[in-house]
């Protein structure tokens, strides 16, 4: 299950989102918010944010505007990494090396055709395990 939020500034590409998982067959839970009506983000980052720290979802996608302080709310939550990618290599590089387990977009700032291959990336890359990452992730709550 994918936990998915955003703000009034993330809700159209999170729209665009929903619709490319329900392509891909992929189950996913809406946090809100529903429309285009101004909200504030930390209310919606803090809903995913809990939902994958608890185990209720094992990855979340949180848009705003630009995805910045959408994922420094989620980032607050222990156990939560949330990784604002603009490209597919962050994407990719935040799984392999940071076990990313949420996913930040902007809305404003990335077209609909290049966020999707950042949320494919994302969702389908699995993380390396290797020893040194599992090192500097441990260290993070420390
Ligand atoms: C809302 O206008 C905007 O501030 C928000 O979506 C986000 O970009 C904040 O970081």
């Amino acid at each position: 299950m994918i936990a998915i939020g955003s703000d009034q500034g993330g809700y159209e590409l999170k729209m665009e989102i929903l619709k490319h998982l329900e392509a891909r067959g992929l189950e996913y839970k809406d946090f809100g918010s529903y429309d285009t009506a101004s909200v504030d983000y930390p209310e919606y980052g803090k809903k995913v944010a809990h939902a994958v720290a608890d185990g209720e979802c094992e990855r979340g996608i949180l848009v705003c505007g630009t995805g910045i302080g959408i994922s420094i709310t989620a980032n607050k939550v222990k156990g939560i990494r949330a990784a604002l990618c603009t490209d597919c290599f962050m994407a990719e590089a935040t799984r392999l090396h940071n076990d990313a387990n949420i996913l930040a977009l902007g809305g404003r700032v990335v077209g609909v055709g290049l966020a999707l291959k950042i949320v494919d990336t994302f969702l389908d890359t699995p993380f390396s395990n290797e020893e040194r990452h599992l090192r500097r992730i441990n260290a993070i709550e420390d």
